[in-house]
């Protein structure tokens, strides 16, 4: 899978409901959208630091407003030291979800929820594998603070932060009732 199809809706097999669930396993299963809120509240910190660096980037080119490239140099690692820290918190909640929260609905899931537990481990290897580069531009950023690996670090950053909001949408809906009901969180 690559990270095209990831945004293929029609791709994604949707979970049958789950008969004897109740608005209280609905509701456990509404923790998991509260844990993705804060991640995307972290992913959207981090596009707020990227668009002031970009916006001191562009500053500094057009001598607009007085920006040296001393400030540039610390605001280039700034944001790579946070986009670095979001992308271990990312990795940690897939990891959890891959050990522990997949196995304890698969289990005793039905077949077609079995199937949305494969769908969603296969697009967490396409997240981890975006993950992956973005550690590795960060890690460039870092060593070389420079607008060229800022621009490439900016460009994976993009990809992510789509292919995230959508993959957690797309969780959080059909696992609500199975993440209660199987008390998998
Ligand atoms: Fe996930
Ligand atoms: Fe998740």
């Amino acid at each position: 899978m690559n990270v095209f199809d990831l945004f293929d809706e029609s791709q994604r097999p949707k979970a049958p409901r789950i008969r004897e669930a109740t608005e209280v396993h609905r509701s456990a299963g509404r923790k998991l959208a509260m844990i993705h809120n804060m991640h995307l509240s972290a992913l959207d910190e981090t596009r707020a630091m990227m668009d002031r660096v970009q916006h001191d980037e562009d500053a500094a080119k057009s001598l607009a407003e007085h920006v040296t490239s001393l400030q540039l140099w610390e605001n280039y690692r700034k944001f790579g030291n946070l986009c670095g820290r979001e992308c271990q918190f990312l990795d940690f909640h897939h990891t959890s979800e891959d050990t522990e929260i997949f196995p304890a609905i698969a289990k005793n899931a039905s077949e077609g929820l079995r199937r949305v537990i494969a769908r969603l481990s296969q697009e967490h290897s396409v997240v981890h594998q975006l993950l992956e580069k973005l550690a590795t531009n960060v890690a460039d950023l870092w060593s070389d603070p420079s607008a060229e690996h800022f621009a490439r670090t900016r460009e994976t950053f993009e990809v992510l932060d789509k292919a995230i909001r959508s993959h957690f949408g797309y969780e959080q809906t059909e696992l609500q009732e199975a993440i209660g009901y199987y008390n998998a969180l």
